[in-house]
Formats: structure tokens, C-alpha cells, sequence
């Protein structure tokens, strides 16, 4: 599979909390990401509130620029904001977030916003708008008599199908999908989660799918990327990471997910308080809530190390390569 979008070094920090009497608080989101996005993939990334999923998805399109660091697509360095390739390119790559009303006009009929940018980028010729929003409505299980609806009219499911169709009018290459199914019903949920798998098949589009429901990354996505404070963890087939995490942390977060046929496997509850990233913990950041961590932990922070297609950053793998023996640790 070919390299669609290639981040290097990705850093993005904020300054928040400034007052005539405190100090600014630098907070950083990501920080030294490296991360390729192969065409046609799912790549899903996980971690808890906080640890810059959603930092990292809008830097992804270019909508953020970054602190540091360095974005390629297809090879090429993502074009400079407000120039005509960057226009081109950002039609090209697509976000759908969690909340479909924001993402929509309650004044505009759903035709209408599916519609637009067609308009507004002469996408299709005029006359055949019309037919070309009936086709996008279709193809993400609208029906016909709803194109007069507004919003408010329809169900969460149905407006977030309108923003896929709204994406789609596009023809994007790139999907960045935030949390798109957290605020839906579960059977609905499922509903738009076999509609986006639906159209990487048929569309060939790749895509970033950000979710806090591990259940759902498991089906959906090929690859997962585990996020801690900012950093990446673990890396790896989604399959492979769900059989046999390597990180504690991806550990912990696999433990809760029932699988079929076995329920709950031995569940890892995370210690300790959620990651806070404007105090970053020394050395290895989970170590405050790792039942494995040592001195050494506290005091080197690991590297991401590559294991064949393989990726994790913990030094007790670094000593004991062998998963049985990490395995063993937590039995
Ligand atoms: N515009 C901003 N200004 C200041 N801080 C920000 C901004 N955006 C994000 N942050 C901070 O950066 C960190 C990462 O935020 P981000 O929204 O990327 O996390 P997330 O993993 O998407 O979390 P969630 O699962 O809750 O959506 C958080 O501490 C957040 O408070
Ligand atoms: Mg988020």
C-alpha cells in the first residue's frame, strides 16, 4: 500500500490559562508524532480524553498548522495554507466530527447542503446538481422524500449520513472521522460504522477513524494507533493489537472490551488519575499508573521501538521482548 499522508516530528502546543497574576500553562497535545496513512487504510486512533486525538486529526487535514514538524502527501510537502494546490487538496481530505448539527445549516434543506459544494467548486455542471445529490443521498441510505427536510427534522443518524453525503459531494481521497458515531444510538452507530467501511470498499477512500469505543475499532479499522499524552504507544494491526497488546497501556484499554465467545478477559483497571498534559510525568508518562513501572521507568522515557510491522514504547519490552513474559507479569 502506497503512503497517502506522512507526518514527521508532528508537535502542537498551547498556551492557556494566562491571567494578570498566572503564568501561562503550556500544554503539549502532540507531541513528536511520526505517522504514516496508507492508501485505502482505516486507521484508528485510540486513548483516553485528553491525549490529543483530536489535535492530532486536524493537524492531519492541514487545518491546524503544526508547531513543529512536517506533513507529505503522496510524497510532496503539504501545500502552503490559502495557496490554489492547498485548496485543491483540501477538497481532496475531509473531516466529519462528532456533533452532525453543528456541522450543519438548520436553515438550508438537506439537499441544499449536500448540494452546495458542488456549487461553490463547480464540481458538476448546474444541471445536473440535482441528480448528483439524489446519487450521494442514495449511496449513504437517505431516501429521496427527505431531501426537503431540514436538520431538526431528521434523527442523529440520518443528519451525520448528511454529512457524509455533504463530504463525499467532494470527492475526497481522505476522511478524518472524530468520534462520528459517539453521539448515535448503538444500532444506529452500527449503521454508520458499516456505511464508512462501505465506502472505503467501494470508494477507495482511506481514512482516520477517532473513537473512544474500542469495540467499534476493532471491527472497523485495519491498523490501530495508541495515544498517551500526546505520544503514540503502540502501533500495529488492529487485529494483532487486540490478540496481543504489547503496551500496559494498550493492555489495560484492551482488557475492557468483551470479545465473543470469551467476555471480559482478565480486566486491567487503570490506576491513578486521568493523563493531565500540562504536567507531564518524568520518564515514561503512564508511569504513575503502570503496575509494571520501576525507577528506570520513572526516570528514561522509552522510545518507540519498531518489532517487525510492529510498533511499542515501554522499557519492559525493551527487556523482555517476549510477550509471554509480559503476559505472565499480569496473570
Ligand atoms: N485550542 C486549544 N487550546 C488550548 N488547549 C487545547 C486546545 N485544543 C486542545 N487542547 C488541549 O490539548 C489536549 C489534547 O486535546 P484533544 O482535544 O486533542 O484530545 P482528545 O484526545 O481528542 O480528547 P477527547 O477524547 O476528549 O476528544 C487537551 O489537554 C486539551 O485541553
Ligand atoms: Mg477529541
Amino acid at each position: 500500500m502506497s503512503v497517502l499522508l506522512q507526518a514527521s516530528g508532528l508537535c502542537q502546543q498551547y498556551t492557556t490559562g494566562k491571567t494578570l497574576f498566572k503564568h501561562p500553562t503550556v500544554v503539549r497535545a502532540v507531541d513528536s508524532i511520526d505517522l504514516e496513512i496508507r492508501e485505502g487504510e482505516i486507521a484508528g486512533i485510540v486513548g483516553e480524553s485528553g491525549s490529543g486525538k483530536s489535535t492530532l486529526g486536524r493537524m492531519l487535514l492541514g487545518i491546524e498548522p503544526p508547531y513543529r514538524g512536517e506533513l507529505t502527501w503522496r510524497g510532496a510537502p503539504m501545500p502552503a495554507p490559502g495557496t490554489p494546490e492547498w485548496r485543491r487538496l483540501r477538497r481532496e481530505m475531509q473531516l466529519i466530527f462528532q456533533d452532525p448539527l453543528a456541522a450543519l445549516d438548520r436553515r438550508m434543506t438537506i439537499a441544499d447542503q449536500i448540494g452546495e459544494p458542488l456549487e461553490i467548486h463547480g464540481l458538476v455542471p448546474r444541471e445536473a446538481i440535482r441528480n448528483r445529490v439524489s446519487e450521494l443521498m442514495g449511496k449513504v441510505g437517505l431516501r429521496p422524500d427527505q431531501a426537503g427536510r431540514y436538520p431538526h427534522e431528521l434523527s442523529g443518524g440520518q443528519r451525520q449520513r448528511v454529512v457524509i453525503a455533504r463530504a463525499l459531494a467532494m470527492a475526497p481521497k481522505f476522511l478524518v472521522c472524530d468520534e462520528p458515531v459517539s453521539a448515535l444510538d448503538v444500532s444506529i452507530q452500527a449503521q454508520v460504522v458499516n456505511l464508512l467501511y462501505d465506502l472505503k470498499l467501494e470508494e477507495g477512500l482511506t481514512m482516520v477513524f477517532i473513537s473512544h469505543d474500542l469495540k467499534v475499532v476493532r471491527n472497523l479499522c485495519d491498523r490501530v494507533v495508541v495515544m498517551y499524552l500526546g505520544r503514540i504507544v503502540e502501533e500495529g494491526p488492529a487485529d494483532e493489537i487486540f490478540a496481543n497488546p504489547r503496551h500496559p497501556y494498550t493492555q489495560a484499554l484492551v482488557s475492557s472490551v468483551p470479545s465473543a465467545g470469551r467476555g471480559h478477559a482478565k480486566r486491567i483497571l487503570l490506576q491513578g488519575e486521568p493523563p493531565n498534559p500540562a504536567s507531564r510525568p518524568s520518564g515514561c508518562a503512564f508511569h504513575p499508573r503502570c503496575h509494571l513501572a520501576d525507577a528506570a521507568c520513572k526516570a528514561e522515557a522509552p522510545a518507540l521501538i519498531r518489532d517487525s510491522h510492529r510498533l511499542a514504547a515501554c522499557l519492559k519490552l525493551r527487556a523482555a521482548p517476549n510477550q509471554d513474559q509480559v503476559r505472565e507479569i499480569h496473570a
